[in-house]
């Protein structure tokens, strides 16, 4: 193509030129535009290592609200929240995600504000970005059979104290009630459309963006910033444009997570800029967690350690990239078949690479040594899955190995995605108990129609409740006052009473329940941060355990 239009210029623009000469020109002009194909897919490689070796996947920075006399008043991958996730208690199912800054396997991009409701991949369609909804759990028939609110109220009371303290106790088995729901920011290239690769709206929105940083004047939540690259040069000629594309998608783990694998992550900084104690920070909405990686109670007695294959992998590896629950695949790339760490021989099952994974195993003829391999040169907490989706834009190699008669070449064709966890949190029965009886509204209008603002008079209650309005959990159950961001609201019932109510989604923390030890924590943000993985964050990291648990490890001192 580009040979033809320059063949035509040459023709028009030069007549009195001889053919032969005018030939030899178009073909170095193809040559030249060929290089530079060449170099602008090495250039994107080039900034794609130099990240990936940088530091980790995860989440770099949120915008800038705050500065002060030292640099930790500003933002850093904690902003109104930690990673701007905050549940959002009168929705059902729903996350409000602020504007960040992730990287994935080396691919930086920003994600404007936007809300999402938590939904798992498909269970049995591998149709693209086919979702399902998480179903609320139901109400332990202990609680529904108590009949009378107050009585209700105290059996519900009891099944959070269990849930607090991770106990079983006089009979109330709360997991089947508490449900574990694990998220994950997934990210792939999506193949752009062949014919017209750089749309006149896509362009439109990164020039956009690309206005946002040179007038500095940046809208949260108008533009993501989604990179682009040649990914693919098909017959060494025709360029594959992929397009950078990212969702927050939700599974829920086969065995229920239990609260005590939790830990919180300190945060000096932020705590230094908020004068918070530990245990104020623990139980604020700038907490960050991790899971001890050895599923079991994390004990804060006991010394850091070094963990390879964790709680993390299990959950991961139930994760399906982006052919959903059915994927079925292999990953037999540059002629080493890679299994999971339970084959010890060859003729074990391969890992289904269709779901994500970092831990894997090649199996080598000989002594060889090591055969365990982590994904990512240097990325500890990439996940990667493999898909067979036309939407995705994969990438071919000629590879050849062996030599003489046992030289075999094979043509690769893969696609992958990639993930990292975000949050956990946990589906409660309150999403469902409604012991005043509040009629549901499929109507969203209906609870507010009239000038309904869910004051505490009859003309100001809402009428009923729906998934946009979830106020239905006794404003009694809880102890704490009514705050402008945890209000009681008014409901009418079926005779027409006004009830309080609060509301009843998801929660960082839950306010303070008589007789429950503690704040009940609802939601785990675990997400992995981007600069964690440079060389300075791993020494620092040793410096603030040294000072802040200068007894477990005074020994290091000089
Ligand atoms: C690439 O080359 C092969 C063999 O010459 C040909 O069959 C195929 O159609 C070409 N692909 C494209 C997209 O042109
Ligand atoms: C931090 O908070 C404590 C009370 O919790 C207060 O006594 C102290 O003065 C505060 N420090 C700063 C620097 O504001």
């Amino acid at each position: 193509m580009e040979r033809l239009i320059v063949l035509l210029l040459c023709l028009t623009a030069s007549y009195a030129a001889q053919p032969p000469a005018c030939e030899a020109q178009v073909d170095s002009l193809g040559a030249k535009v060929d290089a530079l194909m060449r170099q602008l897919q090495l250039q994107q490689l080039f900034v794609e290592e130099k990240v990936r070796s940088d530091a980790d996947s995860g989440i770099k920075q949120v915008p800038t609200t705050s500065t002060g006399t030292r640099p930790y008043f500003s933002q850093t991958h904690v902003g109104d929240t930690v990673g701007n996730i905050r549940p959002v208690p009168s929705k059902k199912n729903m996350f409000d995600i602020g504007s960040l800054i992730a990287v994935l396997n080396g691919v930086e991009f920003r994600a404007k504000r936007h809300t999402i409701e938590l939904r798992t991949p498909h269970k049995t369609s591998k149709t693209f970005h086919a979702t399902e909804p998480i179903t609320l759990p139901t109400v332990p028939p202990q609680v529904k059979s108590k009949g009378d609110v107050t009585k209700q109220i105290a059996e519900m009371r009891e099944w959070f104290r269990n849930f607090q303290d991770v106990s079983t106790r006089s009979g109330r088995n709360f997991y089947p009630y508490f449900k574990s729901v694990f998220c994950y920011l997934e990210g792939t290239w999506l193949e752009a459309d062949k014919k017209d690769p750089l749309s006149a709206d896509f362009l439109n929105t990164q020039y956009n963006v690309k206005f946002q940083g040179y007038t500095g004047a940046y809208n949260d939540e108008k533009y993501d910033y989604l990179p682009t690259t040649m990914i693919d040069l098909i017959n060494d000629t025709i360029p594959v444009f992929g397009k950078w594309n990212y969702r927050i998608m939700c599974h829920t783990p086969k065995t229920v997570i239990k609260r005590d694998r939790f830990r919180v992550i300190d945060n000096i900084a932020l705590r230094m800029a908020k004068n918070l104690t530990f245990e104020e920070y623990k139980d604020s909405d700038y907490a960050r967690f991790q899971l001890n990686p050895r599923n079991s109670k994390y004990d804060t007695s006991k010394s850091e350690y070094f963990a390879g294959r964790g709680l993390l992998d299990i959950i991961m590896e139930e994760i399906p990239g982006l052919d959903n629950y059915p994927g079925k695949n292999v990953d037999d790339g540059l002629f080493e078949a890679v299994y999971p760490l339970s084959s010890k021989i060859a003729t074990q099952p391969k890992l289904n690479s269709a779901y994500y994974n970092r831990w894997f195993r090649v199996m080598r003829k000989g002594a060889m040594g090591l055969t365990v391999r982590h994904r990512g040169y240097s990325d500890e907490s990439i996940f990667t899955a493999q898909t067979t989706q036309q939407k995705v834009a994969g990438m071919h190699l000629d590879a050849c190995n062996g030599r003489g008669k046992s030289r075999v070449c094979v043509n690769y064709y893969q696609k992958w995605s990639y993930a990292v966890p975000l949050f956990v949190t946990y589906l409660t029965p309150l999403g469902q108990w409604n012991p005043y009886n509040l009629k549901k509204q499929t109507n969203d209008a209906t609870v507010t129609s009239g000038g309904r603002t869910g004051g505490l008079s009859s003309t100001k209650a809402y009428n009923g409740y729906s998934d946009q309005h979830l106020y239905l959990t006794p404003a009694e159950f809880f102890s704490a006052p009514s705050t402008p961001e945890d209000p009681i609201k008014g409901v009418l019932d079926a005779k027409g009473t006004v009830r309080s109510v609060r509301a009843s989604g998801q929660r960082f923390v839950f306010p303070e329940i008589p007789g429950v030890r503690g704040r009940v924590r609802q939601t785990y943000p675990i997400f992995p941060v981007h600069t964690d993985g440079s060389v300075v964050s791993k020494e620092l990291a040793a410096l603030v355990d040294m000072v802040t648990k200068s007894n477990t490890f005074a020994n290091l001192f000089k």
